[in-house]
């Protein structure tokens, strides 16, 4: 097949460029020895549109509100099967897993449940009220600590080792932060339980009485992990990405995935979304103020929950949210005002040409928030939630890019624009 080229003219030069395509027929052109050969840069400021790299993993269609992981579309995951578990083995190591295999890393994680007593410990010496997400930064940094032997990663068992270690872990350390802030007894995990009921029942029993999970509660928790556990090269990933690259560790890598994802631009947005609504729901702001206030330029506000770099339609993960709420709530016979809330701000969104000529939609934190209320977990723990979601992605995209040998030291240049050259002068002098 001829290789397809693209043809840049600069100073009545012409350079000829190589064209890739992708599965879907996404084409990027190669400007990577534009540098060596004729001396160029170009210009992305945030890499908006910038092909860091060639995955295997995520597949979205930000026009059409596509979204696949390893080319199986989201909405298939919309049900009780399969779980949590066997959809991070997938995006991890490429295919869909046999019993066995699934089975073997189910015994992993029950394995690797618990903290190193060191780990633990260091829960006494933070502030109990920390913010959770920098708890769990230091925690998955302090992990390099505790398991040296997986600083480097030399083969697909060690890499089931430590994805068993972080995925199992992670849960531990959100829950033992919740706990530690309530002033509750830590609750040790139960082997005996599935990985979003264990989760539960560490978050909410207690010493004298079991938490008792229902069945679709657990579904719900399940289905929220599940949609937020890999999004191609989103901030937090690409974090992950630029952290492995100089062939730092997986710990420190993920953190730096925590560290990204808790802004409010990013992960964060849960949280600012709740407060919103829950602004309105107390009276301190009408619907209508939200809209007026998101749209005003001289108001850093934003309607938290909406807009996407890449979604300019309807994000899908929002849909299955949004109807997993309905279905819960139909199941506890219940309601939370906040979701008509959130609808009607929707409704009010969908219909304003500010949103509407922007193709600003609601995302995967409008509902998420609405959903992670109904299940018990806190708000201040939203974030937490998605990057327990988040992390089998963080570490299937740390692996795809340490497998790769063609991989370099992520290292952007930049416009200078700054000082000619000049002297130093001295204190006196100046
Ligand atoms: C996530 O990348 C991923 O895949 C992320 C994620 C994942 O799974 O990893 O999907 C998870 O981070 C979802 C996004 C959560 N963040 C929020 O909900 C925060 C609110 N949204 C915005 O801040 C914004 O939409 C971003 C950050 C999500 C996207 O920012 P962009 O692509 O840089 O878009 P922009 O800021 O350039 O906005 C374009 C225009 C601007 O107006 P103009 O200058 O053209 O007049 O749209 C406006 C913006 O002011 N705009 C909004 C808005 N989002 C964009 N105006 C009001 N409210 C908003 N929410």
């Amino acid at each position: 097949m001829t290789q397809k080229k693209a043809k840049l003219l600069i100073d009545q030069k012409e350079i000829e460029l190589n064209v890739y395509s992708g599965t879907e027929g996404d084409e990027a052109i190669d400007i990577s020895r534009l540098y060596e050969e004729h001396r160029l840069t170009t210009y992305d400021p945030s890499l908006a549109n910038t092909a860091a790299c060639r995955s295997s993993i995520t597949y979205i269609d930000g026009e059409k509100g596509i979204l696949r992981y390893r080319g199986i579309p989201i909405e298939q995951f919309n049900r009780p099967r399969p779980n949590f578990i066997e959809v991070a083995w997938m995006l991890i190591f490429g295919r869909l897993p046999q019993q066995s295999e699934l089975l073997d890393f189910r015994n992993m994680l029950s394995e690797h449940e618990l903290l190193h007593e060191g780990l633990r410990n260091q829960f006494q010496v933070l502030p109990a009220k920390a913010p959770p997400m920098a708890i769990l930064s230091a925690m998955l940094s302090m992990m390099a600590c505790y398991y040296e032997e997986f600083l480097t990663l030399t083969d697909e068992k060690s890499f089931m080792e430590v994805a068993a270690r972080l995925i199992s872990k992670v849960r531990t350390i959100a829950a033992f932060t919740h706990r530690r802030a309530q002033g509750l007894p830590f609750i040790y995990p139960d082997p005996n339980l599935r990985y979003c009921a264990n989760f539960l029942h560490m978050m909410f029993s207690l010493p004298y009485r079991q938490f008792m999970v229902e069945p679709e509660v657990e579904d719900a928790l399940n289905l929220v992990l599940i949609l937020h556990a890999d999004h191609e090269q989103n901030c937090s990933t690409s974090a992950v990405r630029i952290v492995g690259s100089a062939k730092a560790n997986l710990f420190v890598s993920c953190s730096a995935g925590v560290n990204a994802l808790w802004g409010p631009l990013h992960g964060g947005a849960n949280v600012k979304v709740m407060e919103m609504l829950e602004s309105i729901h107390r009276g301190g702001l009408k619907p209508e103020e939200c809209i007026e206030k998101a749209k005003s330029k001289d108001n850093p506000f934003r309607l938290f929950g909406f807009g996407h770099r890449v979604y300019k339609n309807y994000d899908p993960r929002a849909k299955i949210l949004k109807a997993a709420c309905d279905r819960l709530f139909a199941k506890m016979q219940c309601n939370d005002p906040l979701l008509d809330i959130a609808r009607k701000l929707e409704e009010r969104a969908l219909n304003d040409p500010y949103f509407v000529d922007r193709k600003l939609y609601p995302n995967v934190d409008f509902y998420s928030g609405i959903l992670l209320r109904a299940i018990g977990i806190p708000t201040d723990m939203f974030t937490v939630m998605f990057a327990i979601g988040r992390l089998p992605g963080w570490i299937a995209q740390w692996k795809e890019q340490h497998d790769n040998p063609t991989t370099r030291i992520m290292r952007p240049r930049q416009i200078y624009e700054g000082n000619d050259i000049c002297d130093y002068t001295e204190i006196e002098d100046r």
